[in-house]
């Protein structure tokens, strides 16, 4: 078996493993990524758009904002929309008033490009299409991983693994008798990409008693919308025409057009909270979604995979420069509050916007949307939660 040597081994090199390994880097920590899919394939992966306050200005500290300085597009909060019988009201949500923070619009897939290219120049070594991953002797001072590269058996020996593998990779089962929480939604989303410009200036999120709609954008000439659909719906149910008029009567708004366009990309998303714990066993730190899963609702997935990094990265350069565990032993019961804040979250966007067919919740719904939309208590919650707190919170 081939043997390599490294201080921190990084399983999966989507935005979470990435942006350690940069942070890790900057501290004189060197690591190594191994991924099971071809760079192009993480390239490519579509996901939400939106990053809060502190993951851009945490971009910002590093040097990887210039991009998105040019070609995001900072927005000062939301608009909330219903329809209560056949009448359409839509409010803004000032976020920059509300808590002076702001958040930008600036697809997951464009900050892993600009992640990969500073890996490139760093010359930062990740393996992709790696198979067989699997963790070794985490209770031990010698963790390892265990893979095949191009028909290989490699060990990658480190001081530290840190499982950024997501909710299939192999990180997360490695930690025994893990506590779990799971809800899964009765509705999914219907999500497409259409080469149209956005007919709003800030994103929609639309309640109707048909059932959810979002209007988000990629940038002046692509737009990103968003259905609320059965669960196990298939996409061959859904024409062009269907999602048109889907969307149209969802947004509906005296005054208000829906402009369409060509449609380049469509999928059916599950929605789901999943939360583990600990995130530490050992040697092996959890980050990202290898230890929670948020529904899209509040677009929290990435930022909060970059929170969960932001504050593993001190820790690991404190106790491997420095000997000092401290931050590494804290950083399980730091990190889990904050994943709990954007579950709870993420779980009253998703229940206040998405359509159950039951009267009771119908009402409830349009109340919270109406307390939020025109009380200032109510708005900040929502403001202060979208726009993000602080990290370590
Ligand atoms: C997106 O642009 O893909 C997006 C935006 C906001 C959300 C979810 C998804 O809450």
């Amino acid at each position: 078996m081939h043997e390599e040597r490294t201080q921190v081994a990084i399983v999966g090199a989507g935005p979470a493993g990435m942006l350690l390994a940069h942070l890790l880097d900057r501290e004189g920590i060197e690591s190594v990524v191994v991924e099971t899919r071809t760079e192009e394939y993480v390239a490519s992966r579509i996901r939400a758009g939106i990053l809060e306050q502190s993951t851009v200005d945490l971009l910002r500290e590093i040097g990887l904002a210039d991009r998105l300085e040019r070609e995001g597009d900072e927005h000062r909060g939301i608009h909330l929309q219903w329809t209560d019988r056949g009448h359409s009201e839509r409010h803004h949500v000032d976020f920059v008033d509300l808590t002076g923070r702001s958040v930008w619009v600036y697809g997951q897939t464009e900050v892993q490009k600009d992640l990969v290219a500073a890996a490139r120049e760093r010359g930062q070594v990740v393996h992709y299409e790696v198979a067989d991953t699997a963790l070794h002797d985490l209770e031990t001072g010698q963790p390892s991983l265990t893979f095949t590269r191009d028909g290989e058996e490699v060990r990658l020996r480190a001081e530290v693994v840190v499982g950024c593998d997501g909710s299939f990779g192999p990180s997360r089962g490695a930690v025994p008798d893990p506590r779990t929480w799971d809800r899964t939604y009765p509705y999914s989303w219907l999500g497409i990409l259409a080469d149209v410009a956005p007919s709003t200036d800030e994103l929609i999120y639309a309640w109707h008693p048909e059932g959810f709609a979002l209007h988000s954008m990629r940038s002046s000439t692509v737009s990103r919308f968003y259905l609320q659909v059965p669960n196990d719906t298939a996409l061959d149910d859904w024409s062009d025409d269907r999602i048109w008029e889907g969307l149209a009567t969802r947004f509906d708004l005296d005054g208000w057009t829906l402009q369409t366009g060509p449609i380049t990309d469509r999928s059916v998303l599950p929605m789901r909270s999943f939360v583990q714990t600990p995130m530490r066993h050992g040697r092996l730190f959890l980050a990202g979604d290898a230890a929670h899963i948020v529904p899209p609702t509040g677009a929290k997935g990435l930022n909060l995979a970059v929170a969960d990094v932001a504050l593993l990265a001190p820790a690991l350069v404190a106790w491997l420069r420095k000997d000092d565990a401290s931050l590494a032993d804290a950083y399980a019961d730091t990190a889990v509050r904050r994943v709990w804040r954007c579950t709870h979250f993420s779980w009253w966007m998703t229940t206040m916007l998405h359509a159950t067919g039951d009267p009771f919740d119908e009402q409830l719904q349009l109340s919270q949307l109406r307390w939020v939309t025109s009380s200032d208590a109510g708005a900040a919650g929502l403001a202060e939660n979208y726009a993000g707190l602080p990290i370590g919170f």
